[in-house]
């Protein structure tokens, strides 16, 4: 089988952290999300792995290169412009050829993994293998597709529904999918939905309308599409619940370090600083003294942190905060600045905060 990793699209709800950089690049536990993606092909033995990148790709053909630093092979292919996840499949028609394939969303983190599904699809005839994930708050279940089931096969896929009816079933649509190349003959029949894109939840349906067979599987354990900020805090949040604790750097006395906390070298914790994981600091780092870092957080390469307080949040790197108050719940840009001015806002400030920023506070 063959992959196709989806990188293209605008990122918009992650604005303004994409404004200067694909979405695809901000980092989960300190990797990039579309590195999660492609490990996920590769532990299902998918090699062969196309990449769709939108106008905006800085950074992904630099991390992924020709795909042998994974272990597999890379072929990119432009989607100049952002006209929808089966539009972005049907330019890759020549690159798949006659082959099955998995289509994954680069924005989507999945706990455990494609590989029983990949396995399974490859020794059964069906069409497609749909992977659902099971939501009980039905207005959580309005920001995907939904799917709806009937003795054991996918009968019908509305796209962000809105009625009743349509958000009564509690699986939607986690973004990979398991198709075969009938899928095209289905995406040169769409048009453009009301958000003007070509939508993959239409071509699926298509398939269901012309009698082929779509097989719903749910998966276990987390998925995440992070697509928008308190996503990727909360994917963040889970990765590193799974924290292996790995101290290469230098930890100076009287440094309180709890819980699993990995720190890359070139890395220094100074003097009075705690650290409360799972924490993990990445390379050439200096952090304290007397800095407090709580749990859930992930501070980029090339952080400076020589004041303050920060948890359950987002650093992505080359970053300098010397801020008295406790930042929490933050996605902080890169080249980004923060200090204090000592005045009295309370404590908890909360902060979205792109690339090349200045703040005093
Ligand atoms: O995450 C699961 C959901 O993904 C599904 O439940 C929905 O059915 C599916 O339509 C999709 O919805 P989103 O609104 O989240 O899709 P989004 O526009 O965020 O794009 C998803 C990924 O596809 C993202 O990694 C960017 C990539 N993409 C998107 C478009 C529109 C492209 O590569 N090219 C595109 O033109």
């Amino acid at each position: 089988m063959k992959g196709l990793l989806l990188a293209g699209g605008q990122g918009t709800r992650l604005r303004p952290l994409t404004y200067t950089g694909n979405k695809h690049m901000l980092p989960v536990a300190n990797k990039p999300i579309i590195h999660y993606g492609l490990e996920q092909l590769k532990n299902a033995g998918i090699t062969e792995i196309g990449v769709i990148l939108g106008p905006m790709k800085e950074g992904i053909e630099e991390t992924i290169g020709d795909g042998s630093r994974f272990g597999v092979r890379v072929k990119y292919i432009d989607q100049p412009e952002p006209k929808g996840i089966a539009h972005a499949i049907g330019i890759a028609e020549d690159f798949i050829g006659c082959d099955p394939f998995v289509v994954y969303l680069g924005d989507n983190l999945l706990k455990n993994g494609i590989k029983p599904f990949v396995e399974e699809f490859e020794k059964v005839t069906w069409d497609e293998l749909l992977l659902l994930s099971r939501i009980d708050d039905i207005t959580k279940r309005m920001r995907f597709g939904v799917a709806h089931l009937k003795n054991g096969e996918v009968i019908r896929v509305i796209e962000k529904p809105e009625k009743p009816e349509e958000i009564a079933s509690d699986l939607v649509m986690v973004g990979i999918y398991m198709f075969r190349s009938r899928i095209f003959e289905a995406i040169k029949e769409l048009k453009p939905s009301w958000r003007n894109e070509l939508e993959i939840t239409d071509a699926i349906q298509k398939l269901i309308d012309w009698g082929y067979k779509v097989v719903p599987r749910v998966t276990k354990g987390w998925w995440k599409d992070t697509g928008k900020p308190e996503n990727l805090l909360e994917a963040n949040q889970l990765v590193l619940s799974d924290l292996k604790p790995d101290v290469r750097g230098v930890i100076e006395d009287e440094v309180t370090i709890r819980g699993n906390v990995s720190i890359d070298k070139g890395t220094i914790i100074r003097k009075g600083s705690s650290i409360r994981g799972p924490v993990i600091i990445g390379e050439n780092c200096d952090i304290g003294p007397n800095v407090y870092i709580g749990p859930y957080t992930s501070i980029g390469d090339n952080s400076v942190i020589s004041k303050g307080e920060i948890e359950q949040s987002i650093v992505i790197g080359d970053t300098v905060i010397e801020c008295e108050k406790r930042i929490v719940d933050s996605i902080i840009g890169r080249y980004t600045k923060i200090i204090s001015n000592n005045n009295n806002l309370p404590k908890g400030t909360k902060f979205l905060v792109g690339d090349s920023c200045f703040l005093s506070i």
